[in-house]
């Protein structure tokens, strides 16, 4: 049989801004890297956390991934970057690009990503999204092939999960067909607590227990390696964090290649 050679990109996704989608983002991007995969993370929000995740520090005449919406002749290409990972790349955001300005096209990233043959050069996309319902979400959700919703598992952060997987099931059944969930994810978890046991309960009955993945737990590790510029694997890959996203990344390797996994 032909070994697979389809591209997978992945969205991470949840309208609730602290859910944890940079952390997930930058140090799932660090793990398939590390599972031999050449990566590529988009950095839709304009706050720009990625580049800081993965030590990058943009020079302001470089190109963006948000130009995409103001400059029909800007490509993802140019803004494209290497980053102190080996085969790790990274689209930097706009910091100063303004939510709600810019061409209302949907399509214009998945146009860019098979334009611009991204296909040949990357084995994943990885791409993070505002905390916004908006264009640029949007364009995330269309140019993925899976999403992935972390979210902190409190009771309040129910609602906005309801409230994505809402505008998920409209994407999913009329522009983009392709589009699966490949799973929910609890962040920033203390499994001994009764509220995350009860939500993450909650989920399992509402959305199918398998697509319900094993928790990151709640590790300051995490944080602080943020502001070291490192994702967790080089930076404390002792951890828990570390540990955590080693499994998340071997259990998301593996789903991506089962066709029988739920989608
Ligand atoms: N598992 C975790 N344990 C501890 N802190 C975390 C964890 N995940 C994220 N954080 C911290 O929580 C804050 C919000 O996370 P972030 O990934 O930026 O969320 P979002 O991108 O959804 O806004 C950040 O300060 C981050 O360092
Ligand atoms: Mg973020």
């Amino acid at each position: 049989m032909a070994m697979q050679t389809e591209l997978h990109i992945i969205v991470i996704s949840n309208r609730k801004g602290g859910s944890g989608k940079t952390t997930v983002s930058v140090n799932l991007a660090a793990e398939f890297t590390a599972l031999g995969k050449r990566v590529l993370l988009i950095d839709l929000d304009s706050q720009g956390h990625c580049a800081l995740g993965v030590g990058v520090k943009p020079k302001t005449g470089d190109a963006r991934v948000h130009h995409l919406f103001l400059d029909p002749a800007a490509t993802l290409t140019d803004a494209i970057q290497p980053t102190t990972i080996e085969n790790l790349w990274l689209a930097p955001a706009d910091t100063l690009f303004d939510h709600g300005s810019g061409m209302r096209d949907e399509q214009r990233l998945r146009n860019a990503i098979i334009s611009e043959g991204l296909k040949a050069r990357f084995d994943l996309i990885i791409i993070d999204t505002p905390p916004s319902l908006d264009t640029l979400l949007l364009n995330g959700l269309m140019a993925a092939t899976r999403v992935l919703i972390p979210y902190v598992p409190h009771f309040l952060s129910y609602e906005g999960v309801r409230q994505l997987v809402r505008v998920l099931f409209k994407v999913m059944t009329r522009d983009n067909r392709g589009l699966k969930i490949l799973g929910f994810l609890p962040t920033m978890a203390a499994e001994n607590i009764r509220q995350h046991r009860t939500v993450t309960g909650e989920m399992s009955h509402q959305f199918g227990a398998n697509r319900v993945l094993n928790p990151i737990r709640s590790d300051i590790r995490l944080a602080e390696s943020f502001a070291a510029g490192k994702p967790i694997r080089f930076y404390a890959p002792k951890s828990r964090g570390a540990e955590d996203f080693m499994q998340l990344g071997q259990a998301l390797a593996e789903a991506l290649h089962d066709p029988s996994h739920p989608g």
